[in-house]
């Protein structure tokens, strides 16, 4: 099948496209930067900068992951809005590109999945979430909201569309745990405020299975969050992740420095969500890595 992957250069992307190389698949990828991010994906790899410009390679599937890193920088308004801007200006391209092979062929790509996550919900405290919960209105919330909206536009071509709210997505070679292990490795980690907030993850391997199952099931569209089916909080993650790797983790991070620090982006590390996956488990969906045990040791 020809599918296409926006922010197929990125931490997800990749290896979604060295997954889907290996299964046989023609991987099209969008980037900002079409040259300098060949080398970085599987051999054959076409590389163009919209969606919109492979109306003459027309994908069966598109995988939509682009947008600027939301945990990086400080949110200032201009800052939010490049954040919300990247994401719907590559969503609409998208459905562009959707609406123009509806016109042109007759026939728009099968299906889409459109990248969200957990920050739909907003903070939530301690209670379950799935996907029918009702969103605590913040800006996280509002950007997905509004992410996933564009994404849905699709529908109207004759586009399935599955959105896909992920959790922290689990590997060594990026993402957030990338981020903590310097510190965690030397003893220097620790929980995050009172580290009672819910830290949804998802192993890397299982996210990719979920994309896949997002795309050949033509059964599913509509919200699915992304996560294990068993979220810890900050606390028991950092104990986790401290005993994998054999050090003290006794330093928190008191949640007054992180406000003033950050401003508003420390809502994404003080707050969370307890969100299950309730619809992939409904599916039958089988995880590798349902607790974060299994997941640390694997990838540590
Ligand atoms: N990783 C996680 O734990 C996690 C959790 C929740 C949600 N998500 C969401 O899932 C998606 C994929 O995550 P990821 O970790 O793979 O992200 P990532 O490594 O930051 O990659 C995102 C890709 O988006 C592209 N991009 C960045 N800024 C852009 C802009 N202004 N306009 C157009 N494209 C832009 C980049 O591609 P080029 O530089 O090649 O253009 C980049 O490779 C992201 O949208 C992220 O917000 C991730």
């Amino acid at each position: 099948m020809r599918i296409l992957i926006t922010g197929g250069s990125g931490f997800v992307g990749q290896a979604l496209c060295q997954r889907l190389h290996e299964d046989g698949h023609r991987v099209l990828v969008t980037s900002r930067h079409p040259n300098k991010v060949q080398e970085r994906l599987p051999e054959g790899t076409e590389v163009r900068r919209w969606a919109s410009d492979f109306v003459d390679l027309p994908p069966e599937a598109i995988v939509n992951l682009a947008g600027e890193s939301i945990a990086s920088g400080r949110w200032s308004e201009s800052r939010k809005k490049e954040l919300l801007d990247s994401r719907l200006e590559t969503t609409r391209d998208v459905v562009a590109l959707c609406e123009q092979l509806h016109s042109i062929r007759g026939q728009a790509p099968r299906v889409l999945v459109s990248a969200s996550a957990m920050g739909y919900y907003g903070d939530q405290g301690e209670r379950d979430v799935n996907e029918d919960t009702p969103p605590h209105d913040e800006f996280a919330h509002r950007l997905c909201r509004d992410w996933e909206a564009a994404a849905m536009q699709a529908a109207q071509f004759g586009t399935r569309v599955a959105i896909l709210r992920l959790g922290l997505v689990l590997e060594a070679d990026g993402g957030m745990l990338a981020k903590m292990l310097p510190p965690f490795k030397l003893g220097l980690g620790g929980r995050i405020g009172d580290g009672r907030q819910y830290m949804p993850w998802v192993h890397r391997f299982d996210l990719i299975e979920m994309i896949l199952t997002l795309v050949n099931r033509g059964d599913l569209e509509g919200p699915f969050n992304g996560s294990a089916p068993h979220p810890v909080t900050n606390a028991a993650f950092t104990r986790a992740l401290a005993k994998q790797l054999g050090k003290p983790a006794l330093l928190p991070m008191p949640a007054t420095a992180l406000k003033v620090g950050l401003g508003e982006m420390s809502a994404l590390l003080l707050g969370g969500a307890k969100m299950l996956p309730k619809r992939f488990q409904e599916a039958g969906f089988a995880f590798r890595y349902s607790t974060l045990e299994e997941a640390l040791e694997d990838i540590l």
